[in-house]
């Protein structure tokens, strides 16, 4: 997704809410030599992505490889001299965290660091091996997108014995699990928001989501990994903001699409098959899904912001086109260069010597709204 020049000046405002100070890591700062071979960011995202995926997957395990023999190098490098970077990712072959990882690179690299990103393949304990092997091999800091947020008792744990400072991505923790560690902060956005933007989205529509008149607005839910918090949250307040402005609500089915674009169409053909015409709203956790949605939404011969309305979350590219041309009602901004700047900050933070009290280990980039009217600034 490229940003505007709106959208970037909203980043760096919501950048300055940090209070951080970056800790003079320039461009002219020595780059570390041992670079891994990183291919350019992508600038489109899941099925291209996916198949870059797998070059970019065995160049960073080779540079993982390299990274261990130079492991004494790497644990003397500090923030300033271009350091060590290790970056887990829950799994590579996520729409959204494949923009996210494209920025946290470009930000990364163009400040000296030496980076190595590692593909958790959506397995906790795999990327419990790759945590152990960044320590192992003595990075500076580490930023983490955890495959499961049930597992950051373990997470935080073990990067606490190691003394290494952590920004956690994506996937929040609560406040009482981060205080067991002060080098480690939590960089995103509070899901709740992009929930209530959901429910706006459609209260903003002519007949605020009751097509029919029947006096409720009945609707299908396509839920993400319902473990992950942003489900949590998407799912409860995108209705909530319903029923706060009013509204009578009806939940014909909800199911959990696990972030997946193909489980997104499935979900929605078979509901669209079931329901008909009763189907007022789909609402789903993120914009892949929306996107399946809408493939089983054009099958089925229906017309978005006709006889549906169809709302995701991210505003990945895709999407953005699909709300220009009317295909979606709407979308809601994860920003995720905002967050990606977020949490680089964040780290250089925790390099310069920082350390986070609790109820303080939360750092949010705000949500916006995406709609016809605004979607061009983002495109
Ligand atoms: C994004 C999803 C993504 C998920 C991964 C969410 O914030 O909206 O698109 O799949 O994060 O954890």
């Amino acid at each position: 997704m490229r940003l505007s020049k709106k959208v970037v000046a909203m980043a760096m405002a919501s950048m300055m809410v940090f209070s951080m100070t970056a800790c003079g890591n320039s461009a002219d700062s020595a780059p570390a030599t041992s670079e891994p071979e990183a291919e350019a960011p992508a600038t489109e995202e899941t099925n291209d992505a996916a198949a870059e995926t797998e070059t970019t997957d065995a160049a960073t395990e080779d540079a993982a490889t390299d990274a261990a023999e130079e492991a004494a190098d790497a644990a003397t490098a500090t923030a300033g001299e271009g350091g060590n970077i290790g970056v887990c990712i829950y799994k590579f072959d996520d729409a959204f965290m494949t923009t996210y990882r494209n920025a946290l690179q470009e930000i990364l690299e163009g400040k000296g660091y030496t980076v190595t990103f590692m593909d958790g393949k959506n397995d906790q304990a795999e990327q419990n091996n790759q945590i152990n092997n960044f320590i192992a091999q003595g990075v500076d800091a580490l930023i983490i997108n955890p495959v499961m947020t049930s597992a950051a008792d373990q997470i935080i744990a073990t990067v606490k014995d190691a003394g290494v400072p952590t920004v956690l991505i994506n996937r929040e923790p609560t406040a009482e699990q981060m205080a067991a560690y002060d080098k480690l902060v939590y960089v995103g956005c509070d899901a709740r928001q992009s929930g209530t933007m959901q429910g706006e989205l459609i209260l903003d529509t002519p007949n605020k989501g009751d097509i029919n008149g029947d006096g409720k607005v009945s609707y299908i839910m396509i839920q993400g990994d319902p473990e992950n918090i942003d489900a949590q949250y998407r799912t409860e307040f995108s209705v909530k903001a319903l029923t706060d402005a009013g509204m009578e609500v009806e939940e014909l089915d909800l199911q959990r699409g696990d972030w997946d674009r193909n489980k997104g169409q499935e979900i929605a053909q078979n509901d669209l098959a079931k329901f008909g015409e009763d189907i007022e709203v789909i609402f789903c956790n993120n914009d892949d899904m929306a996107i399946g949605a809408l493939q089983a939404i054009q099958a089925a011969g229906r017309t978005v912001n006709e006889d549906i309305y169809l709302v995701g979350v991210d505003a990945l590219d895709a999407a953005l086109n699909e709300v220009a041309s009317g295909n979606m009602t709407g979308t809601v901004l994860n920003d995720a260069q905002g967050q990606a700047e977020g949490a680089v900050a964040a780290m250089e933070e925790l390099l310069g010597g920082k350390t986070y009290a609790e109820g303080e280990q939360s750092i949010y980039v705000d949500y916006v709204k995406v709609t016809p009217d605004n979607v061009a600034d983002f495109q």
